[in-house]
């Protein structure tokens, strides 16, 4: 018996060894031969600042809508013009690339955002990679971060059998032999940075230009935009282009020009709220719907699914395509064996954008929507939503947790999946394969495999279940926010798992839950309401989850939320803002407050210290706080506190 981490540092000697005597790194070597991914050649590696991903925008109303949400967060002008630096999206794969004293020293690939693979001798073979700068002021330590992609006309001389350039230009990064990745004309184009040792930019456009001078290639379609009156000319101009340009672009990215602004909005979940990816539009194409099925998803949700002729849509083969739900369904009356446009549109799930009654048979009937769960037979409800006051257009199966076969595996599914416990090679596939043998019901049971069983399976070897007993013991630390997130609670998707970890710091804090009544603590959390509370007490009132956690509790270490709270000037202390603040926004009041530790809450009670006005306050609120003899301080006090003037 080993310790993990006695195990892990041999298995980096070993993996070092290896790297520098070519003689050591055969097949009988313990790296292939105990639970390692040998298929997987590429060490990890911790991007030292997160590797982002982007919002997608659509249509002119979500540009206005982005740029309402920053005129807000900032509390400025909601006409006052914000310059973007415009830049058309190339569809290739992105890379990190760190530069110290000039040396390009390591580059990664962007796996997961937080972790990615270490490809820096594939990426030394990118002319457009400069190997030294020499640059006066470049800076002492920086990430230059890019994409890497083939141009159209390389492509089409390739002899590899790739998809299109995209899988071209990854297949060719994560080949094993860099000589490999030579032949290949791999181009780079720069067009942000992570971590900065001594930059000295105020914003991207002049960013953009510091790369040039510095010898990155940038894009020669950048622009400096303001006004979405602008951004949309632009995206015409650009989309009327497209054809012609000699690289795949699948829309224009638009980042808030200024550094101090960019700073100032940060990010939501993993995408910034200072850019967002305008998408060109759509392919559509006609075919048949030969079926309609129904799916059943984690949350009990029956999605209707249109099993299509297949047809190529932009280059990708397209079977199915979704219905969205019963009323769409009756609203474009939608059957089995009609003539459907189908589209397309980015990563998105191919929908149903209309059908041809005309070229209906006669005989062709409604299509009527199951009132019975398909999976379980558990009558289905349509929920009222007490906010909306409308019924949900969502038809559900109304049993509960772990009793729905299909509600069951797909829980399971979002329970290995990437943002949850991501384990590796573990996959939508294997869950419905385990469960079919009767290996998994319950997420406790992916930690309690029986591997010699897994061993004397069809595809399956010695090797490949070592590697998998590996990916699953890897994964049984985590997080307190990742554990609540993968339990797939209705509601509590990545943010408000944060802002639950954050509040209860510690699994048994969380677990008092399935003991105690009192819910409406939640309700302090700012960000958490009526509904995620309400959804958090039907989900520790089922004695299953509780028991599923139980099991959970013995197989894992569930590591306490990290509290920044030790640094911050703010530590412990609690508020609430009410009334119209002057030149910053609530949200980004709640922002400083919580980068300096400190807590808000969503009402006044007993557990709030200071409770902020601004403008036509609410008069009730600060009743209250001055009976239970809370401090009440203006904006200027409460920027004090941080030693900030304005
Ligand atoms: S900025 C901070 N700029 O888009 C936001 N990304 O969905 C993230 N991409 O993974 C990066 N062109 O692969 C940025 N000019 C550009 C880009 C760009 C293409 C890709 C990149 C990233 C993805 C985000």
């Amino acid at each position: 018996l080993v310790l993990d981490s006695e195990y892990d540092q041999l298995k980096r000697e070993i993996l070092d060894l290896e790297n520098k005597y070519d003689f050591l790194n055969s097949k009988f070597s313990p790296s292939k031969t105990i639970g390692f991914k040998p298929s997987k050649n590429f060490k990890k590696s911790l991007h030292r600042v997160p590797m982002l991903s982007l919002d997608n925008a659509f249509h002119e109303n979500d540009l206005i809508n982005f740029e309402k949400k920053i005129t807000n967060f900032l509390s400025i002008n909601k006409d006052s013009e914000i310059f973007y630096s415009v830049e058309p999206k190339i569809d290739g794969i992105s890379a990190s690339l760190t530069f110290k004293n000039g040396e390009f020293v390591k580059g990664l690939s962007r796996g997961d955002g937080k972790e990615g693979e270490d490809i820096t001798e594939n990426l030394k073979t990118i002319r457009d990679i400069p190997k030294k700068i020499n640059a006066k002021y470049f800076p002492e330590e920086i990430d230059i971060r890019g994409e890497v992609f083939i141009q159209n006309s390389d492509f089409k001389n390739l002899n590899e059998k790739f998809a299109n350039p995209r899988n071209a230009a990854s297949g060719s990064l994560r080949q094993k032999n860099p000589d490999e990745t030579k032949k290949i004309p791999l181009k780079f184009i720069a067009y942000t940075f992570g971590y900065e040792k001594g930059l000295a930019v105020n914003n991207q456009s002049d960013f953009l230009s510091k790369l040039d001078d510095w010898g990155f290639k940038t894009n020669p379609l950048n622009k400096l935009v303001k006004g979405i009156k602008n951004l949309m000319k632009n995206y015409q101009e650009i989309e009327k282009k497209r054809a012609n340009i000699d690289f795949d672009i699948d829309g224009i990215v638009y980042k808030v020009n200024n550094f101090a602004m960019q700073k100032r909005l940060g990010n939501v979940a993993n995408a910034p709220r200072w850019a967002i990816a305008h998408k060109f539009s759509s392919n559509k194409a006609v075919s048949k719907i030969l079926d309609i099925e129904i799916q059943v998803g984690r949350t009990g949700a029956l999605t209707p699914v249109a099993k299509i002729k297949p047809i190529n849509i932009g280059g990708v083969i397209v079977s199915n395509a979704t219905l969205h739900n019963e009323d769409e369904i009756n609203r474009k009356d939608i059957r089995i064996d009609d003539t459907a446009v189908i589209e397309r549109a980015g990563d998105v799930i191919p929908h149903i954008l209309s059908v041809n009654k005309q070229k209906r048979s006669k005989n062709s009937k409604k299509f009527i929507f199951p009132k019975n769960c398909p999976s379980c037979g558990s009558e289905t409800i349509k929920e009222f939503n007490n906010i909306t006051k409308k019924v949900d257009a969502v038809r559900r199966c109304s049993s509960e947790g772990y009793y729905c076969d299909k509600i069951s595996i797909e829980k399971l599914k979002h329970f290995v999946s990437k943002e949850a416990f991501n384990i590796d090679g573990f996959g939508k596939k294997i869950v419905e394969n385990f469960w079919k043998l009767k290996f998994i019901k319950y997420p406790q049971d992916i930690f309690n495999l029986d591997f010699s069983e897994i061993e004397n399976l069809e595809g399956w070897g010695k090797l490949s279940v070592q590697n998998l007993k590996y990916s699953i013991d890897q994964k049984k630390t985590i997080s307190l926010e990742r554990f609540i997130y993968s339990l797939g609670i209705r509601h509590i998707g990545l943010e408000n798992a944060k802002l639950l970890s954050k509040h209860f710091v510690s699994f048994s804090e969380f677990k008092k839950l399935s003991k105690q009544n009192d819910y409406e603590d939640m309700l302090n959390i700012d960000g958490i309401g009526e509904t995620q509370v309400n959804s958090i007490k039907s989900f520790f009132s089922n004695e299953t989850n509780k028991q599923v956690l139980n099991e959970l509790e013995k197989v894992l270490l569930i590591k306490d939320a990290i509290q920044n709270s030790d640094y911050g000037k703010l530590k412990n202390i609690t508020f609430l803002v009410t009334g119209k603040l002057n030149g910053i926004s609530r949200a980004e009041i709640k922002s400083l407050i919580e980068e300096n530790s400190g807590k808000t809450l969503s009402s006044v009670s007993k557990k709030l210290n200071f409770l902020i006005i601004g403008e036509k306050p609410t008069k009730k609120k600060v009743d209250y706080a001055r009976e239970l003899k809370i401090k009440v301080i203006d904006q200027v006090e409460f920027l004090k506190m941080l030693n900030k003037t304005s």
